[in-house]
């Protein structure tokens, strides 16, 4: 028998090899196996961790040794104040596109039941942190993939969110022609040929990744239908990737947006971009 502290010990000198936070992976692993709160390992540190609880961690610790996700392991990731079931069928949501929730609260924050559209919504995760944040807002929430859409309505349900309608759609072709007052998308910009595909994310849907051989397909999709379904003042939020950040400003502007302006997330990357539609626009 062994420890927990011990056990922590030795498996998070073996993760250091994959992760950048092997301690942090092999608490949250531990935690799990022992439907525990973390706090549980620091409180009792000598305890003897029994046999049957080492194999299952064990087993964990093997997988992601190959550099497989912590959250499918755990099978949810923490998203805004919300515990999102994750499953391969989904990308994991990242904390960069809780940027795109902040911008997306500023923007109807004047708008009493704000009609909202999330395109390509995985986990459900844009949808149902603005919702947590504006029960009046009437959210329409789609993707493709019909298993991602199965998820986010679960997670809808486990977080008692009853505001969001999930529609099956590629971009837009099966939505109704209604017109939001907001659009947001976390759509796939990366490159096809991007290493990265290969690495750690290769255990993550390709279809929720990859767009194309310069990684813009989707968003210039997007942008070409967006605005026949914008109200006049509308805003649409795009997150894309760091060095996106010329090319998809240079993209709204084409699309005849306005206002148009990039940010940059925590690490001073460019994240996402934001335009406003105006009906008076005369394009030249
Ligand atoms: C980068 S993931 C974003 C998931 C989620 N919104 C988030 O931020 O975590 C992109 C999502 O777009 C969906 N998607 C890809 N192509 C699509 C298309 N043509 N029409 C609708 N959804 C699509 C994928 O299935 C995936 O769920």
């Amino acid at each position: 028998m062994t420890t927990i502290q011990a056990l922590l010990k030795q498996t998070s000198r073996q993760l250091a090899s994959v992760s950048e936070s092997p301690q942090l992976d092999a608490e949250l692993l531990l935690a799990h196996c022992l439907h525990k709160e973390r706090s549980y390992l620091y409180a009792w540190g000598e305890k003897q961790v029994e046999e049957s609880t080492q194999q299952a961690f064990k087993q964990l610790i093997k997988k992601r040794l190959t550099d497989y996700p912590v959250a499918y392991l755990l099978g949810y990731k923490e998203f805004w104040s919300l515990d999102l079931m994750v499953t391969e069928d989904v990308l994991i949501p990242r904390p960069e596109t809780e940027l795109v929730v902040e911008t997306a609260l500023e923007k109807i924050q004047s708008i009493s039941t704000p009609n909202i559209l999330d395109l390509g919504t995985g986990t459900g995760a844009i949808a149902l942190a603005i919702a947590s944040e504006r029960p009046d807002a009437l959210i329409t929430a789609s993707d493709y993939s019909e298993n991602a859409l199965a998820i986010a309505k679960k997670n809808a349900h486990q977080n008692q969110i009853n505001t969001v309608d999930f529609i099956p759609s590629d971009w837009f072709t099966n939505l109704p022609r209604t017109k939001f007052d907001l659009i947001v998308s976390n759509p796939p910009y990366i490159k096809s040929d991007d290493l990265h595909l290969q690495q750690g994310i290769r255990y993550e849907p390709l279809q929720a990744l990859a767009a194309g051989k310069t990684g813009l397909d989707d968003i210039i999709s997007i942008l070409d239908s967006a605005l026949a379904y914008m109200k006049n003042g509308a805003w649409i939020i795009i997150e894309h990737g760091y060095d996106q950040g010329k090319l998809v400003p240079m993209l709204m502007k084409n699309a005849g947006l306005q206002q148009i302006r990039c940010i940059q997330d925590y690490n001073e990357n460019d994240r996402l971009t934001m335009g406003k539609k105006y009906d008076n626009y005369v394009r030249y």
